[in-house]
């Protein structure tokens, strides 16, 4: 297949990100620009991603960081085959401040628009980072997901476990509150938990050992807040907290993961090494990846993890997803819209329009 330069824009949460991308499936691919810009500090006196804040500082910055991906690609917008957008699911203001964006752009130059599900670009990292053929296992763990998918082809996942309650980023950013620290939690609670002992504490394992792949984070985090606003707890106990948090995750997933590799090799008898792949904003943690590769290889499987630049959100992804899509000829037309929701297992095979119409 020709190659495809594309350029992405993601705008779902609290990262106003664009960045040029070139290749071929399966990858890998050639990041030729990647600018991420962090609304962190707008964010940080509230706790959280403010949306209406998300919305306004996104609409502030996406002009001037277009601009950078494509001057240090060093390419003019007319040299590129098509411009992708994050289309959903995310925070619905910020999610159209980057599609209308993306629509303009593509407008204006007269090239195709690529509507990408931000989840599947998560699930493609792995393509454009390690070149990764279809099919593989997937550990999709960030702040609003938490499932273990079989990748088939673009758009084609079989589904073996998802969260029941909350997503494994949340846990992690809920507990960090509990703790006192900022947000994004995840971060914060690696770091401290490498200061911790964890064994210290004794936590619940929420769904451990069950028929099945799903995942139950939310019994966890109720007995972290209960031994964080207990009587006896003192500051100098936090850091042994957070590492029998990370701990009793690293547990869950495996145990999760593990059943669900015992799925795909039911799936796919014939595919000899299968790959075991991470992705999400979680999947950066250096704790849990190298617990899950431990388990990849006791298991048989190759992992294929992406570095956690590229595991954390960024626009890359998502020109990489527009390079997958547009080789194939999926473009998608001007009045594609914003989705504040959009599962995975939705993500069309086939684009809106036909190869070749912008
Ligand atoms: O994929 P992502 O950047 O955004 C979403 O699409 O949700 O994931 C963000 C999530 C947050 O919950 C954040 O706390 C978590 O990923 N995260 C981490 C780490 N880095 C980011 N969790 C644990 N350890 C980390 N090092
Ligand atoms: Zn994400």
């Amino acid at each position: 297949m020709r190659e495809f330069t594309v350029l992405g824009l993601e705008t779902s949460c609290d990262e106003t990100a664009a960045a040029v991308v070139r290749g071929s499936a399966p990858g890998p691919g050639t990041i030729l620009s990647n600018i991420v810009l962090s609304q962190l500090d707008e964010h940080a006196p509230y706790g959280g991603v403010v949306p209406e804040i998300a919305a306004r500082a996104h609409i502030e910055a996406i002009d001037a960081i277009v601009e950078r991906a494509l001057g240090e690609a060093g390419l003019e917008l007319g040299a590129v085959d098509a411009v992708a957008a994050t289309a959903g699911p995310g925070l619905i203001g910020g999610v159209m401040v980057g599609l209308t964006t993306g629509k303009a752009l593509a407008l204006a130059a007269g090239k195709p628009l690529i509507a990408i599900n931000h989840l599947e670009a998560h699930a493609l990292t792995a393509r454009l980072s390690e070149g990764v053929e279809f099919p593989y296992l997937l550990l999709l763990i960030s702040g609003g997901h938490c499932q273990l998918l079989g990748v088939e082809d673009i758009g084609k996942f079989r589904l073996y476990g998802s969260t029941i309650d909350d997503a494994v980023g949340e846990a992690f950013d809920k507990t960090a509150k509990l703790l006192g620290l900022a947000y994004p939690g995840g971060p914060r609670i690696e770091q401290l938990a490498k200061d911790g002992n964890p064994k210290r504490f004794r936590l619940p394992h929420p769904l451990k050992g069950r028929a099945g792949a799903d995942f139950s984070f939310s019994g966890l985090k109720t007995a972290v807040r209960q031994i964080a606003k207990g009587p006896d707890f003192r500051e100098a106990q936090k850091a042994d907290l957070a590492a029998a948090f990370q701990a009793t995750v690293l547990d869950i997933l495996t145990d999760r993961t593990e059943a669900a590799m015992a799925m795909f090799r039911l799936d796919f008898p014939n595919t000899d090494s299968p790959a075991f792949v991470m992705a999400g904003g979680v999947a950066a943690n250096q704790a849990l990846r190298s617990g899950l590769e431990s388990l990849a290889a006791r298991a048989g499987f190759i992992k294929k993890i992406p570095p956690p630049r590229l595991c954390t959100d960024n626009a890359a992804m998502i020109a990489w997803a527009g390079v997958e899509r547009g080789q194939r000829g999926l473009f998608d037309p001007l009045g594609a819209t914003a989705r504040a929701r959009w599962p995975l297992q939705d993500a069309p095979a086939r684009g809106s329009l036909t190869a070749g119409t912008p």
